[in-house]
């Protein structure tokens, strides 16, 4: 196991689409577990693999509570084969773009299949904290940031304060 570098936006890595995966093997188990700790790590509740650089169709996702048991999932060439009509609105941020955070709207309730840590085809239908964690890193696998989905105005404001603090690290290292 190991903690992957997380890219921070803007970051030309975090707008490529990602490749689908031939087949949950080995290596990809290896990739989903060191994904898992590193989102841990980070106090995250999901995590995508372009987001450590890597353009796979590779998800991770856990959304339980600091007081509960975790309840990992590990997500591989992830579909969507259904969303709901009605849509809800949270509050999300992004471990590549730190410290931002602003309310996106998207279907309240997903159903979704995917190929798990032992290469079995399984579905799930997902709302609320879940619904929207894996509809977030979904968008990842297609280049797409929380950002892109809320105003304009909102999203260079974001970003103009990445590009400031990424400047002020490298001018401080
Ligand atoms: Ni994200």
């Amino acid at each position: 196991m190991a903690l992957l570098p997380i890219l921070i936006a803007p970051d030309p890595g975090l707008k490529a689409k990602a490749k689908p995966v031939e087949k949950v093997d080995r290596g990809i188990r290896a990739l989903m577990n060191d994904m898992m700790e590193t989102m841990h790590s980070a106090k995250g509740i999901g995590l995508a693999a372009p987001q450590v650089g890597i353009l796979k169709r590779v998800i991770v996702v856990d959304v339980s509570a600091a007081d509960e048991d975790p309840q990992p999932l590990y997500l591989a060439n992830p579909e969507i084969l259904w969303a709901s009509d009605d849509t809800s609105l949270h509050e999300e941020g992004c471990l590549s773009l730190p410290e931002h955070f602003a309310d996106v709207e998207r279907p309240a309730r997903v159903r979704v299949r995917y190929l798990d840590r032992e290469n079995e085809i399984r579905e799930i239908e997902a709302d609320g904290m879940l619904g929207t964690c894996i509809q977030h890193e979904m968008d990842h696998l297609e280049g797409t940031l929380f950002v892109d989905r809320i105003s304009s105005l909102k999203r260079n404001m974001i970003l103009r304060k990445l590009v400031k603090s990424k400047k002020a690290e490298a001018a401080a290292s």
